[in-house]
């Protein structure tokens, strides 16, 4: 049944390519099932709301905030409550890519607890770097599910995200952390990707 697989499941690619839309629509399943879910997000992303995650088209789902090298059992049971941890069917986080080194440890952690545990992020920074603990995370799960998005200048199936300063590409050596969207950013393909 969808909510007791013990197992840790990462939903990647680029900007705009659907991540928070099927990690939404696999919580969606569980709670259709009965299942019982906690998702995290980090503090560094509250563009749109603090109390849940919310899509490039809106759809949303109630989160928790989880600080930056916090991301421990305790913590999770700090925030949440013990009972709530212990009752969780799946424990899910989004915007994987902003937690620190410790993320991946923490899934694994949770996975043995009996836990099926989702994490969506970007797999690669705008200058085309693994991003964070993506790389572990993903080398780490039992399944994995690479999105696309369309390329705003061809139209092919974009893997790659675009960062734009003023209208033009962003130089590589520009801070990795820079929290936004379609005012910042666009989803190319590898040939239209570029970097200033
Ligand atoms: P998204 O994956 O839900 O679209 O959100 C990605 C977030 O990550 C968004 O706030 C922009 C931010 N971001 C960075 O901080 N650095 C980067 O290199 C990229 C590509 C995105
Ligand atoms: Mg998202
Ligand atoms: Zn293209």
């Amino acid at each position: 049944m969808s909510t007791k697989k013990r197992q840790l499941e990462v939903i990647t690619g680029c900007m705009f390519s659907g991540k928070t839309e099927e990690l939404i629509r696999r919580l969606e399943r569980v709670r259709i099932a009965h299942g019982k879910i906690l998702l995290f997000k980090p503090t560094i992303d509250t563009r749109y709301d603090t109390n849940s995650v919310m899509t490039h088209y809106g759809r949303k789902f109630e989160a928790h905030l989880l600080a930056l090298s916090e991301e421990k059992l305790e913590e999770l049971e700090r925030i949440v409550g013990q009972k709530a941890i212990a009752e969780a069917d799946v424990i899910a986080f989004d915007e994987g890519n902003f937690f620190s080194g410790k993320l991946p440890d923490l899934c694994q952690v949770l996975v043995a607890l009996g836990k099926r545990v989702i994490v969506a992020g970007l797999d690669l920074t705008f200058a085309g770097k693994p991003f964070g603990s993506m790389p572990t995370l993903l080398a780490l799960a039992d399944e994995v599910v690479k999105l696309q998005a369309v390329c705003v200048k061809c139209g092919e199936p974009a893997t790659r995200t675009q960062r734009i300063i003023d209208g033009k590409p962003a130089p590589a050596d520009g801070p990795v952390i820079q929290v936004g969207g379609l005012e910042a950013y666009e989803a190319r393909c590898r040939n239209c990707w570029e970097l200033g």
